[in-house]
């Protein structure tokens, strides 16, 4: 596997149709089964290694957000990466850098609402680093719902031509996301947050047994965050329009463990209901 420290690298390195898989590093099992999948049908695949601080809020935690290149380059090369793109900050914020994408109402919504800029940060910087990759498909994790959503749409409206492909979440063994942040957890928060699994859990066992009411899920899986400091616990279309109990939907949550913040969803399909409940009871383990 090359480390390309600039686009002059990236480019001498980049040897057929590119699957990129953008990431911030601190690279977990998570990234780690998105570098798989890119890696599957024999592309090129660039993952990308930049912490952006344009998608972090004011007192949000870009400044110590985990940083460990070395980790990050074993993991990316055992995963199947050929190439690990880890730019600075000149390269990729230049300083006569103008240009901001604005994804529309989506990015104002769920977490939007509360990470004000957020989306925007990262749809910026996701369509300057596919202008520098030229990649041929770029793969998300499902875990970040709403920004798998918004990256859709923005490939979509601005006719970018890159194929989004979305990738399943990979859990911890008591059902918790991987992320980058769980390292912020103490011990007794990391036990504490098998309560968002837990939550989506049981209201998809409700939603399993025929419950379809908003509220009533709803009020299940708040039920089971004790302990939690709720951001939202929300059912919407798989579209994040609103929720249509004949259609496919997925229950999202945000919340806070101490100075952590954790997001998790769960989509749940009227054709197949007892599918999330397998989801999270088999686990994708790490
Ligand atoms: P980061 O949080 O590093 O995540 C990089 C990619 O890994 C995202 O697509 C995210 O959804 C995926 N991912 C994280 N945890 C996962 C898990 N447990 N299972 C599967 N996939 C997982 O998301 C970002 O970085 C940034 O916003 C970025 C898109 C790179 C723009 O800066």
């Amino acid at each position: 596997m090359i480390i390309a420290r600039s686009a002059t690298e990236l480019r001498a390195a980049i040897n057929g149709p590119v699957s990129f898989v953008p990431t911030m590093g601190a690279l977990h099992a998570g990234h780690a089964s998105l570098i798989r999948l890119a890696a599957a049908d024999g592309s090129c695949v660039v993952v990308s290694d930049f912490v952006n601080p344009s998608q972090f809020g004011e007192g949000e935690d870009f400044e110590s957000y985990p940083r460990d290149l070395d980790g990050d380059a074993a993991i990316a090369e055992q995963a199947g990466a050929q190439i690990l793109y880890a730019p600075s900050m000149a390269e990729i914020y230049p300083p006569d850098f103008a240009t901001t994408i604005d994804p529309g109402p989506l990015a104002h919504e769920l977490c939007g609402a509360l990470r004000p800029g957020h989306f925007a940060g990262v749809a910026t910087v996701v369509v300057r680093l596919f202008g520098l990759v030229g990649p041929r498909r770029a793969i998300f994790g499902r875990k970040d719902y709403q920004q798998l959503a918004i990256l859709q749409l923005v490939a979509k409206d601005l006719a970018l031509g890159i194929e989004i492909v979305g990738a399943p979440t990979i859990r911890d063994a008591d059902g918790l996301a991987l992320s980058s942040r769980n390292a912020y957890l103490s011990a007794a928060e990391r036990v504490q947050a098998a309560a968002l699994p837990v939550a989506l859990q049981r209201a998809a066992a409700a939603y399993a047994n025929g419950e379809r009411d908003a509220a009533i899920l709803a009020a299940i899986g708040r039920n089971a965050l004790d302990g939690v400091e709720l951001e939202y616990l929300e059912l919407r279309s798989a579209e994040l329009a609103p929720y249509d109990p004949e259609h496919l939907a997925v229950l999202l949550v945000a919340g806070h463990l101490g100075a952590t913040r954790l997001i998790d969803n769960i989509v749940l399909d009227p054709t197949a209901p007892e599918h999330a409940v397998a989801q999270l009871s088999t686990k994708e383990y790490a």
